[in-house]
């Protein structure tokens, strides 16, 4: 467990972190399927797209970035219908220290706090430590898309995975968890 490691709201300065690690695994992993790398100014673009209702956090060790989550849109007509997909990428040299975790747990407690109906998460069918994760927090598998995807000379599965927030109540017993709502209000860094 990292005890040294803070979830706190992303912030402007943390998008150069926040896309190397996303790019590592571009260039290294079958976790995202694309092959080109997120640049500086998408990712600037994303920020600020995602706005007060799909909020981004970020594991911080030490004023480092080592991860970071964020709620996002599947497809408008979902976002719409209260239901939103998680994204979650941890260094590669810091995982199985429950900062996945921490940050999965974190985005479940934004999206009750939000409202939302329920969370999506599309995964590549052979990455077994996301399907996991997802699994822990009670995420069930809703679909299986056979040969739907390549990378690195590899056909792929993609597998949909859905928590339903059927008890829409507060997130209080998450100490990761600051007031949401009001951590919504505020675009820090800007
Ligand atoms: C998936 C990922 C976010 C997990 O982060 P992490 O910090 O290593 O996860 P945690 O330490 O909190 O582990 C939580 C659970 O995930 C599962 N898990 C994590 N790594 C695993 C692995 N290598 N093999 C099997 N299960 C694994 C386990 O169930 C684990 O629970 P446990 O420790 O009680 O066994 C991380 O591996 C990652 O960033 N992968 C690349 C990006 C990615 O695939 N993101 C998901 C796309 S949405």
């Amino acid at each position: 467990m990292a005890d040294d490691v803070i979830i706190r709201p992303a912030c402007f300065g943390d998008l150069t972190e926040i896309n190397s690690i996303y790019n590592y695994y571009v260039a290294h992993s079958t976790c995202v399927w694309t092959t080109q790398p997120c640049s500086d100014n998408e990712r600037k673009t994303w920020y600020e797209e995602h706005g007060q209702s799909m909020p981004v956090w970020v594991a911080d060790h030490h004023g480092r970035v080592v991860g970071w989550g964020a709620l996002g849109s599947f497809r408008a007509a979902y976002t719409a219908a209260g239901v939103l997909e998680d994204s979650i990428y941890v260094r590669h040299d810091f995982h199985r220290r429950g900062i996945g975790s921490r940050l999965l747990q974190t985005l479940i407690d934004s999206a009750r706090s939000l409202g939302l109906r329920s969370i999506l998460a599309n995964i590549s069918a052979d990455q077994t430590p996301s399907i996991r994760l997802h699994e822990k927090f009670g995420f069930q598998k809703v679909a299986h898309l056979r040969d739907v995807g390549q990378k690195f000379d590899q056909r792929l599965d993609a597998v949909y995975m859905q928590l339903l927030l059927a008890n829409n109540q507060s997130a209080a017993s998450n100490p990761d968890t600051v007031e949401i709502a009001q951590m919504a209000a505020l675009r820090i860094g800007f």
